[in-house]
């Protein structure tokens, strides 16, 4: 029997639903019955939540409706008994003014389900960027055993008989319809060869760099993150999810065995090697503080010097289709052995011992690190005076030649305003030009949108101009590539220093020493502070009102502030 393993003594919580004798057990029981459920089943095996956020609105999610049968058959098998729930939602596509703004609530959502039901152990069904995080940081402030299954990424995209992958593309069509070089016509086509299946972005985006990380931090089985969506082998993953949670409750494998500093560590130098999403580093943060892992911003620099192995749009060229087909998350384990930290998975083994096994089908999609996309990859973080709680860019994503560089502040004081003049052809802005986008920050937006990565003017998209420095306290999808700076903290709309920016500044960036700085003197940044008047954001009631209040800055994860840490499984009343 593994280390980790220690036999559950004392009978399991389910019971204080469905064991106890008087009319609270009978009524827990009675109810459980209207589904056709026999005696026998309420016998004190485990009883085991299936957490879906499986929605029509989100398609990303929509497999996880037959998924989720597929682990209840494994649950079956085990000896437990499944219970599925629907919680919330999100859909990346579908939300407006941007899901980013529900996550907390979600994951609000995730965490009392769990505390108030009678399961032993939870198994989470997510798939769109911020279900992923929404259900782990509601998971961990319950700590119960838990292993997740992912939706998988949608199939690969085809149009006119080229790949096409999912949110990258999207980008350069609609550059091209700007730049007159794509019609209407085909653009609408475009559409639909683009999503052939459910599942989600078949890139390296934000849903499958999350589902990754899941899988290198030991919350979910190998290759969790990558078979496709459609394919029966993810099925199967998922009945053994079911097998396999029913044992972790036996073993009392709590999601806090799993999610431990090493782990976080794990992730951090994974995601390098993948060319992952920049929007893992405010979930891992909020995951971290949830689970009562010290993670900091700057541990993030941890990954700064591993090479992108991982040949995947938007860093490289390939899809999840053939990084399913070059081994996965096990394979890219197996080239970073060397540098992981020993850390619990949900199978009761370490992820070292997952990497051992990790094989490479493919060494272009799966490159050596003798043999890299890129030499270094990961997240770096900047710093200086517009900064100085930290911001982000993502290098692997970025032209080179700007991840150094000086030029002139062209500032948007919001969304709208950016909309509206970046087509302008009097836009008095040059290839060097730093656009500034503000107001776009957790509270501000709110939700921090995905607008970071802002348009290239169209007359310098005509002119053959594909890049820029773009500074905001914006993000931007895991599918968006660029110079792109985001994250600046604290927000503009809190007073930080990125609101003082003036077009006309120059600002200085140098993404290898990781700083960030507006070349304009002290003096008159304190001129500025004084006149600075605060923009009204504040939603007079509802939850964006709660949100607006109580959000921490992106540094720190962008959690509500009282939902930080955990309360545990423990409920003392009965309901009746
Ligand atoms: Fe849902 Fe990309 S929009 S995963
Ligand atoms: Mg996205």
């Amino acid at each position: 029997m593994e280390a980790h393993v220690v036999e559950r003594k004392q009978r399991l919580r389910s019971q204080d639903w469905f064991g106890s004798g008087g009319k609270d057990g009978f009524i827990h029981r009675s109810s459980m019955k209207m589904q056709g459920l026999p005696d026998h089943v309420f016998d004190g095996r485990p009883v085991i939540g299936i957490c879906n956020t499986w929605s029509e609105f989100n398609p990303c999610n929509a497999g996880l409706k037959g998924l989720a049968e597929a682990v209840k058959r494994g649950i079956w098998e085990a000896g437990g008994l499944p219970l599925e729930f629907p919680v919330g939602s999100l859909g990346e596509d579908q939300m407006r003014p941007t899901a980013m703004l529900f996550r907390n609530l979600l994951a609000m959502q995730v965490e009392e389900s769990i505390r108030a039901h009678g399961m032993d152990g939870v198994v989470l069904l997510a798939g769109c960027d911020k279900t992923t995080p929404a259900q782990l940081m509601g998971a961990a402030s319950v700590d119960l055993p838990t292993i997740m299954v992912s939706a998988g990424p949608a199939l690969s995209g085809n149009f006119r008989g080229r790949t096409i992958a999912s949110g990258t593309d999207v980008w350069k069509f609609s550059e091209e319809v700007r730049a007159g070089t794509m019609s209407m016509k085909d653009f609408v086509a475009a559409e639909s060869g683009m999503s052939r299946s459910v599942g989600v972005c078949n890139t390296m985006g934000t849903a499958s760099t999350m589902a990754s990380l899941v899988e290198v931090m030991g919350v979910a089985l190998p290759m969790n993150s990558a078979y496709p969506a459609v394919d029966a082998r993810r099925f199967a993953l998922a009945h053994l999810t079911g097998n396999r949670i029913v044992a972790m409750v036996r073993e009392d494998l709590r999601l806090s065995k799993i999610l431990t500093r090493a782990s976080f560590e794990n992730a951090i130098l994974a995601n390098a090697a993948l060319g992952g999403s920049t929007n893992a580093i405010v979930h891992l943060l909020a995951i971290a503080g949830r689970i009562g892992v010290n993670l900091k911003l700057d541990d993030f620099n941890l990954g700064s010097e591993v090479p992108l192995l991982v040949n995947c749009l938007p860093s490289g060229k390939h899809l999840m289709e053939e990084f399913c087909n070059a081994g996965g998350v096990p394979a890219v384990l197996a080239q970073i052995k060397g540098l992981l930290r020993d850390a619990l998975t949900v199978e009761g083994r370490s992820v070292v011992e997952v990497a051992a096994e990790g094989e490479c089908f493919n060494d272009d999609v799966i490159r050596a690190l003798d043999n890299p996309v890129r030499p270094k990859a990961g997240i770096r973080v900047l710093r200086g005076n517009i900064a100085p709680d930290g911001a982000v860019i993502k290098p692997s994503a970025a032209t080179e030649s700007l991840l150094v560089h000086e030029g002139e502040a062209y500032v948007f004081s919001s969304v709208e305003e950016m909309k509206t003049k970046i087509d302008d052809p009097d836009l008095p802005v040059t290839a060097d030009t730093v656009l500034v986008l503000q107001g776009c920050g957790p509270r501000g937006y709110p939700g921090m949108a995905e607008v970071g990565n802002m348009p290239i003017p169209a007359r310098l998209v005509r002119e053959g101009v594909r890049d820029m420095l773009r500074i905001s306290d914006a993000r931007m999808s895991g599918t968006a590539f660029g110079a792109v700076v985001l994250h600046v903290s604290p927000e503009t709309s809190v007073g930080g220093p990125l609101a003082l920016v003036k077009t006309g500044d120059r600002i200085r960036m140098n993404a290898y020493e990781g700083t960030l700085e507006l070349l304009v003197s002290q003096d008159e940044l304190e001129k500025r502070a004084k006149a600075w008047v605060q923009p009204r954001t504040v939603t007079p009631r509802g939850f964006v009102k709660l949100y607006q209040d109580h959000v921490m800055q992106a540094h720190t994860g962008a959690d509500l502030d009282f939902l930080v840490g955990a309360s545990g499984d423990a409920v003392v009343r009965e309901a009746h």
